[in-house]
């Protein structure tokens, strides 16, 4: 099957889709509503195999990465568990194949160094799911706060709390009831929060924390984390989740010397007194219908990487991002199984 091009001057990419779980299919159909690629598979489980191919159009499917050429292909999707992202990682970086692989960047720091670096030495395009980058919102909070219309930038709120059974029925027979795939507050939920803290406040220096599973059963993971961070800056930040509570509360309040913004869900809000109304407010989600938005992400950030290939600028989180995240993930766990301040050195 050879390249195209549509009419638009659109080129058709071959996009391997490496793992057909859950969100494997959201990418299936992110990239589908794209039009701009054609799909194969490779997905261990015979039934989630047959399932893909018979809800999206499929030109090629593996039970196993090693019989698919992967020097055929102009793109990876990486949707396996995050303890199988260094190998398949390597896979790609093996054959020259640019890939977007899903987050955490891995599980333990262990060959992470010298994928990167051989990633970085073969120039090859490579990022990292963190799916928030894509979003309006945040990208609009952001910019705010580099304009500088919060002042300087202290101190961080976040609590990002909910039923998570609710929403993943399936989490005892998944990679999140096991903390060695990657599963767990930290690992699965709090690196998202991580991420954008990276991407607005900078690199961070100490992390505190504790954690436990209060609630959940079925699993060996924490489903509560609280979190202190101090970054380089000197700002500071506090990360609140739990999997459990019945409301769902997802806010990031950003408090700077002449002002706050907060993100509550989609809606972003500006207060600079302490007026009982807010100085601004914004719902992103207006008139849109949220599983229709949620799966719009993914068909966005399938552009974003297309884009990428053909050269545009891509602002989703840089493997070396992910890196400094999965560092802070793994030492916020050390520092409540030491009982210690962990410091981050770079
Ligand atoms: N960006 C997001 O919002 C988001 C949401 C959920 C999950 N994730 C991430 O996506 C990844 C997968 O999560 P999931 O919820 O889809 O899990 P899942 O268990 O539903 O699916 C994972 C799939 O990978 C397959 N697989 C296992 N080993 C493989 C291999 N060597 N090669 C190819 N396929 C293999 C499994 O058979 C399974 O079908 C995790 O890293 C997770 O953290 C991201």
């Amino acid at each position: 099957m050879g390249r195209h091009e549509l009419q638009r001057g659109s080129v058709i990419r071959r996009v391997l889709i490496i793992g057909a779980g859950g969100i494997g299919l959201r990418h299936l159909k992110g990239y589908t509503q794209t039009g701009r690629a054609a799909l194969s598979i490779v997905e261990p489980d015979p039934k989630k195999r047959a399932d893909a191919i018979q809800n999206f159009d499929i030109s090629h499917s593996y039970s196993d990465i090693g019989d698919a050429d992967l020097t055929s292909f102009d793109l990876a999707v990486i949707c396996a568990p995050a303890h199988m992202h260094i190998p398949l990682m390597n896979a790609c970086v093996a054959a020259n194949l640019p890939f977007m692989v899903e987050k955490p960047l891995a599980v333990t720091l262990d060959g992470v160094r010298e994928t990167l670096a051989q990633v970085r030495s073969n120039g090859l395009l490579a990022r990292v799911g963190f799916t928030r980058r894509v979003a309006d919102e945040l990208q609009q909070l952001r910019a705010q706060i580099q304009a500088g219309k919060i002042g300087d930038l202290k101190l961080i709120y976040m609590n990002s709390s909910q039923e998570f059974p609710k929403y993943r029925p399936d989490f005892q027979s998944t990679y999140y009831a096991k903390p060695e795939m990657g599963g767990g507050a930290i690992l699965d939920a709090a690196s998202h929060l991580f991420d954008m803290l990276i991407w607005i406040a900078g690199r961070p220096k100490q992390v505190s924390c504790m954690y436990d599973r209060l609630v959940l059963q079925g699993t060996q993971t924490e489903d509560t984390c609280l979190i202190n961070i101090r970054f380089e800056s000197g700002a500071m930040a506090n990360v609140t989740i739990n999997q459990f509570q019945k409301p769902n509360t997802n806010q990031q309040e950003f408090i700077g010397t002449t002002g706050n913004l907060m993100l509550d869900h989609s809606k972003l809000i500006y207060r600079n007194s302490d007026a009982a109304e807010p100085a601004e407010i914004r719902d992103f989600m207006d008139g849109l219908v949220p599983m229709e938005a949620h799966q719009a992400r993914f068909a966005m950030q399938a552009n974003y990487m297309l884009d990428a290939l053909e050269g545009g600028t891509c602002h989703l989180a840089t493997l070396e991002e992910a890196y400094v995240n999965l560092r802070l993930a793994l030492a916020a766990k050390q520092s409540w199984d030491e009982r210690r301040i962990i410091e981050l050195e770079h």
